[in-house]
């Protein structure tokens, strides 16, 4: 490359220089399930500010007060309002009809969503393929006006409540459309002690990683174990 070439090229980018994420508020949608509590508990340690939303204020305030670190509790609608980053932790059933619901609370958010839809049967979990490809192309579908991500989909809700365990051994799958983005979520995933945000693709890539977790839940059930997963060389 001459030196006329390199003074035109942008200098390549480090992957790894990630945002500064430490003033946003991080709701949680169904964040009194194991999952939402888990996060908001490992992003409330981390010194993160967290609301969680629930369908009634009341359930959503008590869970709060038993996280601590801050931890504040809301009626979905609320915790939506209030954030800049609203993680959904609602079951597949009620995903569609919650995100619905908030459209215009999420007007201009970044939504991160963490559903795996699953189904079960007596041979175990196995993945389900929803109409839009995935639950994060649902939530993309039904929030045009949201900026929409897709993550923790494979971390424990047992290890991420465990207060007597200090780090996830675990990376953490990142998909999106924009790349500023998805960088919130990666720096978000990195605030969780032991946890790195690897970017994973555009959300059309998502059905993958949400399918994974019957794997993950197979591996579980025989090695009586609480699986992560590791991205090597990078
Ligand atoms: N558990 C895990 O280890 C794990 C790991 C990765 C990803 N996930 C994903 O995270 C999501 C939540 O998992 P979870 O185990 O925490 O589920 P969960 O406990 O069954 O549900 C989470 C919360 O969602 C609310 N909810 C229940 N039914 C709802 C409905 N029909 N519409 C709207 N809200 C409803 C409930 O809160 P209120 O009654 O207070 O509204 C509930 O506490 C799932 O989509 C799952 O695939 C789970």
């Amino acid at each position: 490359m001459t030196s006329t070439d390199s003074a035109q090229q942008p200098a390549a980018r480090d992957p790894w220089d990630l945002p500064d994420v430490s003033d946003l508020v991080v709701g949680v949608l169904g964040g009194t399930g194991d999952q939402g509590r888990g996060l908001a508990y490992r992003l409330a340690r981390a010194g993160q500010k967290v609301i969680i939303g629930s369908r009634a204020a009341e359930r959503a305030r008590t869970a709060a007060g038993e996280l601590g670190h801050g931890v504040e509790g809301a009626e979905n609608a609320e915790c939506a309002r209030r954030s800049d980053v609203v993680i959904v932790a609602v079951p597949w059933d009620g995903h569609a009809k919650t995100l619905e619901s908030l459209r215009d609370e999420l007007t201009g958010k970044l939504v991160v969503d963490c559903v795996n839809p699953l189904g079960f049967d007596k041979k175990g979990a196995y993945a389900l393929k929803p109409d839009e490809g995935s639950a994060a192309e649902q939530a993309a579908a039904l929030l045009p006006e949201s900026r929409v991500a897709a993550a923790f989909h494979h971390l424990s809700a047992v290890l991420l409540q465990d207060p007597e365990i200090g780090e996830i051994d675990t990376d953490v799958m990142v998909l999106g459309e924009e790349r500023a983005d998805v960088e919130i979520v990666q720096a978000l995933a990195g605030r969780i002690a032991g946890m790195r945000g690897v970017f994973a693709g555009r959300l059309r890539n998502a059905h993958q990683v949400e399918s994974l977790v019957a794997n993950l839940i197979s591996v579980n059930r025989r090695y009586k174990a609480h699986a992560g997963l590791r991205v090597t060389d990078v």
